[in-house]
């Protein structure tokens, strides 16, 4: 690795514009739907079930056939092989059996010569349904006992002698809506077919190989038969992890039965209302603490609406267990994590993957506390810190890396904490109406997948003889720029120019066997592959190059201005050309599984992170107490990523994370009725922010002292999920807003989403007290 190297600056460490930056901006970035259409071209539609749980009786299609430009129409029984997108248990159907599970669910696809034609008929279906009860909020469920796995409990010490024992006593609970991804580009692929049975797939998936594996056994092929290539999604936050597979499934099912390409693209309605979202949680805490608000026994009982399936829920909520502790200790703890079944649409992995309502619920203790003792909500945080001889999370994991302490005390010093917090008081003392309310919290967010052979990467780097290099490897682009991040470290290795390294899409007929790129582990896991394969060409080259120029292979150097061996120095591209003709091969794939981690879900102990990602954020916010609604004022964020692979593209995620993770807490609400039928499935409904919700004052900085303790590629650190629970610092501060209208009265009960109406049921709860 290039620490402490003397080489010139090299590629990493660089704020480069993203790979694709300029054809964003221009529209010449393609995407699924973009690209030109091979003749033929059939457009897939699904007809979704429109009320919730029942039986299947009977499904008539007449009038759907007989549409205009339908060429084929699809129900499970023309499922040749498996009728199963899952990526885990087994439980999603591609197409409804004998009961469907929630509105939304497809039941089944038409098959048109437009895409119009294909969802104009595929309303015609009549189905016959046979009503079953069901099961929709989590108070439902949990009345039912309805779960999609058994209760997970994870503890340490003995919190109920704790709790009996603690100086001060309280409990509460607190409410988190869902949240729906709205990546710009909706779930689309396109599949066609090829020669004998093989199809080619490109879909907007975080997850080819899992379609790739999904597909063969849908069509009864082998995995080798089914190519599925991602060059980039627009948008996916963990929304095409498992979801977009049914989509790419579709459209297979059409391009292998039929023989023409198929193409899917799903309308934002239907997208909305039959994939899944963020997963609503329900959180009870009951917290013993001491006079400083230190605590010394806590129990959590965490419930979540996981919907029909499984999905990825069961490591979902396994993570909002490992965050339920963010940066504190807890002495003696009880976590209790409850995971439901109901029928509504799959819930699904959504940027933080459970983390941040397990944050979220952790956090509102800490406020809790200090309004319970009057005391500033910075000084309990801080008097529940881990630090030395209190480092074991409820996991059993020790805390080895903890900088919060100091990263919180660098961001309450710049930010002007104290004097804030006076400036707020005063304001709210000569204000009647408009209340103000600052809050600042801590991020400590686990990396890896918690599922342990799951962090594994493989990457092929192809060195071509004029010294162009053409990059592949397991991970896939949503805008993240890991794509960027990655041709950064190759072209590092041989230390040319980034534009030498051609970025390419990700295929499995390249790189098999991938993990989806999601748990933030991105650059981490595929950029030390490819850093690996492209090490191994170094090394081949630096051989070869000492047996030309007569040096030993440690004495050659890769450098800006040429490779030099001994007293030769000839240029990159003249290498690459002389190795060629020396018959020396220029390509080599790589490899990396992380080191060092483990895990035992029967007890739910081990070391299932490598490391931890770290950050603080201080949000001032305002509410007009006659109307509910607020302004997020000011921002001051403080964000560890190691040493940055490139501060441009990490400073761009923080500030994407805060932003949407301010949307879930504040105005994103999802409405469901009795049915269980989403009623906002549209952006006139749904609020997610726009640039004029971005706070005036934005203040986001690297942590000039980050450096991962952890033998990561260059020694940075993952950024994609870590500074959405930034935004967990509006949430408190909203919630001091409303304390600070109803003075004395105690912790408000406000629920998340802070919509108006929330803000105006806490403050009248309030008063009522
Ligand atoms: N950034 C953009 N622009 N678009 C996205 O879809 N997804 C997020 C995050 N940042 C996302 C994003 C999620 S959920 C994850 S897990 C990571 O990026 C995945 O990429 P990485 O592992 O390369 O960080
Ligand atoms: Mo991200 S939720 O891990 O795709």
């Amino acid at each position: 690795m290039s620490e402490g190297d003397p080489m010139p600056p090299g590629a990493v460490h660089r704020s480069l514009p993203h790979d694709s930056a300029d054809l964003h901006v221009a529209g010449t970035a393609l995407y699924v739907d973009d690209l030109p259409e091979p003749p033929g071209l059939l457009h897939c539609a699904f007809g979704h079930a429109t009320d919730g749980h029942g039986r299947l009786v009977a499904l008539d299609l007449d009038a759907v056939r007989a549409a205009p430009g339908v060429v084929a129409v699809y129900t499970a029984a023309d499922i040749p092989g498996d009728n199963d997108v899952s990526p885990v248990a087994g439980d999603d159907r591609l197409l409804a059996e004998a009961e469907i599970l929630y509105p939304g669910q497809p039941l089944f696809l038409v098959a048109a010569t437009s895409t119009r034609a294909a969802r104009a008929a595929a309303r015609l279906g009549r189905a016959v349904i046979e009503p079953l009860p069901a099961l929709v909020t989590i108070a439902d469920a949990i009345a039912a006992n309805s779960l999609i796995e058994p209760t997970q409990v994870m503890r340490r010490g003995d919190a109920d002698a704790a709790l009996f024992a603690a100086a001060h006593r309280i409990a509460g609970r607190v409410e988190m809506g869902g949240q729906e991804h709205f990546y710009l580009e909706g779930q689309a692929a396109l599949a066609t077919p090829g020669e004998q049975g093989e199809i080619h797939i490109l879909s907007s998936t975080q997850h080819p190989s899992e379609i790739q594996h999904l597909v063969a056994k849908m069509l009864g092929r082998a995995h080798a038969d089914i190519t599925v290539e991602v060059r980039r999604m627009g948008g996916a936050f963990g929304g095409k992890e498992t979801q977009a597979a049914a989509f790419a499934a579709a459209a297979a099912l059409v391009a292998a039965t039929t023989g023409r390409a198929a193409k899917f693209r799903a309308a934002r309605d239907d997208d909305m209302v039959a994939t899944g979202k963020r997963h609503e949680f329900e959180i009870r805490y009951d917290v013993g603490f001491d006079d400083a608000g230190r605590i010394e026994g806590i129990r959590l009982d965490l419930a979540s609406r996981c919907g029909a399936t499984a999905d990825l829920s069961p490591a979902i909520n396994d993570r909002a267990m490992f965050h339920s502790d963010n940066c504190y200790f807890l002495p003696a703890v009880e976590i209790v994590s409850r995971r439901l079944k109901t029928h509504t649409v799959s819930n699904t992995a959504f940027r933080g993957f459970g983390g941040p309502q397990g944050m979220l619920g952790i956090e509102r203790v800490m406020d809790a506390i200090a309004a319970h003792l009057g005391h500033d909500p910075l000084a309990v945080r801080r008097a529940n810190f881990y630090g030395p001889g209190r480092d074991t999370t409820p996991y059993h994991m020790r805390v080895e890396d903890n900088v919060a302490p100091e990263l919180v005390g660098a961001l309450a010093d710049r930010a002007g904490y104290d004097r804030r917090r006076a400036d707020v008081a005063a304001f709210n003392a000569a204000s009647p109406v408009v209340k103000k309310g600052l809050a600042l919290t801590p991020v400590k967010f686990g990396i890896s997948f918690t599922t342990t052979h799951l962090n594994q990467a493989g990457a092929l780097v192809l060195v071509y003889a004029d010294g162009s290099i053409h990059l592949n490897h397991g991970g896939t682009e949503m805008g993240q720029g890991l794509h960027t991040k990655i041709a950064q470290i190759v072209a590092d290795v041989f230390a040319v120019p980034v534009d030498v390294v051609k970025v390419s899409a990700t295929r499995t007929d390249k790189v098999p066997n991938t993990s989806a790129t999601a748990a933030s582990s991105g650059a981490d896991l595929n950029g030390m592959a490819a850093y690996n394969a492209a090490n191994t060409i170094r090394d081949r080259l630096a051989a070869f190059a000492a047996g030309r120029f007569g040096v030993a292979a440690a004495d050659v150097r890769f450098t800006r201005g040429g490779v030099i061996a001994g007293g030769d120095v000839v240029a990159f591209a003249s290498l690459c050309r002389m190795a060629h003709l020396g018959r020396v091969s220029l390509a080599s794939t790589g490899f990396y599984a992380t080191p060092d981690i483990h895990y035992d879900r029967a007890t739910h102990t081990g070391r299932p992170f490598l490391y931890f990602a770290y950050g603080a954020a201080l949000s001032e916010v305002a509410i007009d107490t006659l109307t509910g609604e607020h302004r997020v004022l000011a921002v001051d964020i403080l964000h560890d990523v190691g040493r940055s692979l490139n501060p441009a593209i990490d400073l761009g995620q923080i500030e994407g994370g805060f932003i949407q993770g301010m949307g879930w807490l504040t105005t994103e609400e999802l409405v469901y009725d009795d049915c269980g039928r989403l009623r906002t499935h549209a952006p006139s409904t749904y609020k997610i922010p726009t640039a004029n919700d971005r706070p005036r004052h934005m203040q986001v900085e690297i942590w000039e002292r980050g450096h991962n303790a952890a033998p990561t590629i260059h020694r940075s650190k993952a950024v994609g999920e870590p500074p959405f629970m930034l935004a967990l610092s509006v949430f408190s501060a909203l919630t001091a807003a409303v304390a600070a209208a109803v003075p004395g009265k105690g912790m408000p009960t406000l629920d998340a989403p802070a919509t108006p109406e929330r803000v105006l049921a806490a403050l009248r709860d309030l008063r009522a007290r």
